[in-house]
């Protein structure tokens, strides 16, 4: 084995450690609601789900909104450290991070040991992003689960659109969210990103937040196009 390979192979068994012991003993600290972590943190399945299919675009820079417990946060760390990466890059984004979760997604970030690859921007999105831009900072993929408010994910996946490359993807938790699913229509519709159809069919479906009952698939991964064509307002799809 290559030295870099093993360096490699020991940053993705120590940030799977960490992610086990999340998974099933539970963060170190929790908001004082019953089954808070259950009910904000991504399941391990999903995360699981989600490491797979950002190594298997062979990412390397990630920007992720909403840090909370940091489940979806050491997924795409394991993903960032599986490969033989130059520059691997993580921006998390996270307002409330300190006062709400009393850092506690951070600390498991530190010591998975993925703040050599990660930053925290504690900022608002409507904040964060364009200081992102302002730098050239340019993503192979983003991951969205920030605020679940409509304008709030239109805006992270407006910003996204700058950021993310031309053919980059972006996924998204909460996708059968009327909200969620709302804001992400417009980017099917009007800006030609397309959604990849396999990556989260075997993650959480849920029937909750669909009027007709029907099963949905709780992350959805959309690909941008590779040219951006800025569209003329008369050519407006409803969405
Ligand atoms: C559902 S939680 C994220 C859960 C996380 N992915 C996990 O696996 O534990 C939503 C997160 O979005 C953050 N958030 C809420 N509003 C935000 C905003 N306007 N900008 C950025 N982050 C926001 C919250 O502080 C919270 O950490």
């Amino acid at each position: 084995m290559k030295l870099d390979n093993r360096k490699t192979d020991d940053r993705a068994i120590r940030v799977r450690e960490v992610r086990r012991e999340l998974a099933q003993g539970g963060p170190a600290r929790t908001r004082n609601f019953d089954g808070d972590f259950e009910y904000i943190t991504l399941p391990e399945r999903d995360c699981d789900l989600l490491r797979d299919c950002l190594v298997a675009e062979n990412v390397e820079s990630v920007v992720e909104v909403g840090l909370a417990y940091g489940s979806s946060a050491l997924a795409v760390g394991e993903a960032l450290v599986s490969r033989d990466h130059a520059n691997p890059q993580h921006v998390v984004i996270d307002p409330f991070q300190k006062d709400m979760w009393s850092n506690v997604g951070w600390d498991l970030l530190c010591s998975a040991g993925l703040d050599q690859i990660a930053r925290l921007l504690p900022t608002l999105n409507s904040e964060a992003f364009p200081q992102l831009i302002a730098e050239g900072f340019v993503a192979d993929a983003g991951f969205v689960d920030g605020s679940h408010v409509f304008h709030e994910v239109f805006l992270d996946l407006y910003y996204l659109r700058k950021i993310v490359k031309p053919g980059g993807l972006v996924i998204m938790d909460d996708a059968d969210k009327p909200s969620v699913r709302t804001a992400a229509h417009y980017f099917e519709v009007n800006l030609g990103w397309t959604e990849l159809s396999d990556p989260f069919a075997d993650g959480t479906w849920r029937v909750d937040n669909d009027p007709n009952g029907a099963s949905l698939p709780r992350c959805r991964a959309f690909r941008l196009p590779d040219v951006f064509p800025e569209p003329r307002s008369r050519d407006y799809l409803p969405f």
